[in-house]
């Protein structure tokens, strides 16, 4: 099964509530990240809760293994149900977080490479390798360090499934479903795609937020991917 997640790109709260309230039943579960975090703390993944929602706070943790066990620990403590990390932050780091989620009851993720980096980017910081090499080695290292799964792009769903395993989480943005604006997406899929390639959950910004109707937009992405 595929879930639906809408990102809350916004800089305030009342922008950001206006958008999940106007959506409705139509979707569950809600991604804030560092911008609207950053702007209005903690009361925004209160509100979601008192609401009925299911929040993704997408932080990115990257940091010694202590802080970042620390921050997942906040982070279930303030009522989030799904947070992530870099995996690029490695072996213990990776293993503090992992045990942080499992004491605090949170899911965990990790990103792998930013998919803003490609392969001169990746040599520009001293790795000479493929982004594509570079997902899969993250991935298993991901996996091997006890987190369930990974937040990665739709095209690299197979490489991810081949190694990891059909029970390894994958929570996928850069989705358009057919005929909406790529806006400055490059690598986009549908949802139907994304569902079909395995994906767990799939993130979805401004196609629902910037909708006419994002109840309606909203409904129709939940639909397509039963
Ligand atoms: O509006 P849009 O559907 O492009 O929003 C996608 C969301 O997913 C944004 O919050 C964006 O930061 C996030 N994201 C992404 N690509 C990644 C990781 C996160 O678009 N590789």
């Amino acid at each position: 099964m595929t879930e639906l997640i809408t990102a809350l790109d916004y800089p305030d709260a009342k922008s950001a509530l206006e958008t999940v309230d106007r959506i409705g039943i139509s979707c569950l579960w809600y991604k804030v990240g560092k911008e609207l975090f950053t702007a209005v703390g903690p009361m925004i993944v209160q509100e979601l809760k008192a609401r009925g929602k299911k929040v993704f706070l997408d932080m990115k943790y990257h940091d010694i293994p202590n802080t970042v066990s620390k921050a997942v620990h906040s982070a279930a403590g303030i009522g989030a149900d799904l947070c992530n990390v870099h995996a690029s932050g490695g072996t213990a780091m990776l293993k503090a977080a992992a045990t942080a989620a499992k004491e605090s009851g949170i899911l965990l993720v990790a990103v792998t490479v930013l998919t803003s980096m490609d392969a001169m980017e990746l040599a520009s910081i001293g790795l000479n390798v493929s982004p594509q090499e570079q997902v899969q080695r993250l991935a298993l290292l991901t996996q091997t360090c006890g987190v369930p799964g990974v937040v990665c792009s739709a095209l690299e769903l197979p490489v991810i499934r081949k190694s990891c395993g059909n029970d390894f989480i994958t929570v996928v943005p850069g989705i358009r479903p057919a005929g909406s604006s790529a806006d400055d997406q490059k690598r986009i899929m549908t949802p139907e795609q994304a569902a079909q390639a395995g994906a767990n959950y799939i993130v979805v910004g401004r196609p629902i937020t910037k909708a006419d109707n994002p109840a309606e937009a909203a409904a129709q992405i939940a639909a397509s991917l039963k």
